[in-house]
């Protein structure tokens, strides 16, 4: 089986010695804006191309305003900022992510607390927090409390886990319901839609990832989004060392951070983003032919969530068990093609072991089984 699945991805990537898992594709036009920005002289912080990227940031998702960063990792970091969460807080999230949607939690002093995914999304089970809500906490005042720790629940923070949407809508009601601010962690999920909605907009913040293997990148990079223009405001304040604007004078009303993305990358993120439809599309047949090569096999191919579009960022197989999944795991690199495990589990990380969690049954069940596979766009 090991041998027919490798011999079939080889063939999607004919010509590679080393098929990667996710490779970005550039070409001229990316030389040319970085170019363009290099001519400019405006390589830092200021530049035409960091204004452009925001906009078609906000075109893209239908957001109304959006903050570019250094990185994903330091957009999760500001939006929690800016929603308030504080040393000594709690923040919900899920066990199924990659380790940045806990440490921006942990930056700010607070404690992430993992909750369920649900099998079919691998994002976080809105029955899972009703649930937790319900059993364990209260609302007194404007403040959702846990009532086992008497921390203050500051957030939550769901991802839409390899581009697939997560139930949001369910979610960010449950989180109003208990006065608990949505931060979607939308890192993997750009040109992902929930019933029609892009992700990253149905809470107070989206944050998005433009790191080298996402389905766009500028190399390193991050966006936040949001509706609210006093939230932007802050955002793109904190952002950016706090700085007031003044001709010539330095003052910093707050201590601030060195996280606006330079122009530099914003150029080679403006050129990619104009290809995001077209390598979605890309994408979206990849894993068509993924989905009736592992029908056939008998072997579950992860596919869109119901009332979702998503972007198939990293294709995704569920083996039988962790004993199959290893034998995979081995045979494939091996074979020069590669492939990964999905995410130890947050709470299984020596830094996370004591926080907080619930019932994690899907979750380790995906844990065991679920493998990524190759999943660059294939022209
Ligand atoms: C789910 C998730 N959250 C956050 C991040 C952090 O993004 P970055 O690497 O741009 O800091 C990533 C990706 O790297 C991610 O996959």
């Amino acid at each position: 089986m090991f041998d027919r699945i490798i011999e079939f991805i080889r063939s999607i990537y004919a010509g590679k010695d080393y098929i990667p898992l996710h490779e970005p594709r550039f070409d001229q036009k990316e030389k040319e804006y970085v170019n363009a920005a290099i001519d400019s002289t405006f390589v830092s912080y200021v530049g035409e191309y960091v204004n452009r990227f925001e906009d078609m940031v906000c075109d893209i998702t239908g957001s109304n305003f959006a903050v570019a960063t250094v990185n994903g990792t330091s957009a999760l970091h500001t939006a929690l900022l800016i929603v308030g969460v504080q040393p000594g807080d709690e923040v919900i999230s899920q066990p199924c992510s990659f380790v940045a949607t806990a440490n921006a939690i942990s930056y700010c002093g607070a404690r992430p607390l993992f909750l369920d995914v649900n099998k079919d999304t691998l994002g976080l089970d809105p029955e899972a927090l009703e649930y937790f809500f319900t059993r364990y906490c209260s609302v007194r005042g404007q403040t959702c409390y846990n009532n086992q720790t008497g921390r203050r629940i500051a957030a939550c923070v769901p991802m839409h886990t390899f581009g697939h949407p997560c139930r949001i809508d369910s979610l960010a009601k449950i989180c109003k319901r208990y006065q608990v601010p949505l931060i979607e962690d939308a890192a993997e999920s750009l040109g992902s839609f929930y019933k029609k909605q892009h992700t990253g907009t149905f809470g107070v913040f989206g944050v998005f990832s433009f790191n080298g293997n996402k389905t766009v990148t500028c190399g390193g990079g991050g966006i936040l989004v949001t509706n609210d223009e006093k939230l932007a405001k802050a955002a793109k304040h904190l952002t950016t060392t706090a700085k007031v604007s003044h001709a010539y004078e330095y003052i910093h009303d707050a201590i601030g951070y060195n996280y606006r993305l330079p122009n530099i990358n914003a150029a080679l993120a403006c050129a990619q983003l104009e290809k995001l439809e077209y390598f979605i599309k890309k994408k979206r047949e990849l894993a068509e032919t993924y989905a009736e090569f592992f029908d056939a096999e008998g072997i579950p191919f992860i596919r869109e969530p119901k009332h979702a579009l998503s972007n198939y960022w990293l294709n995704a197989i569920i083996l039988p068990d962790r004993k199959t999944r290893n034998s995979f795991l081995e045979a494939s690199n091996r074979a020069g093609v590669m492939t990964r495990p999905v995410w130890k589990l947050l709470n299984k990380l020596e830094i996370y072991k004591d926080c907080q969690i619930g019932l994690l049954q899907n979750a380790e069940w995906l844990e065991d089984r679920v493998v990524n596979i190759p999943s660059s766009v294939v022209v």
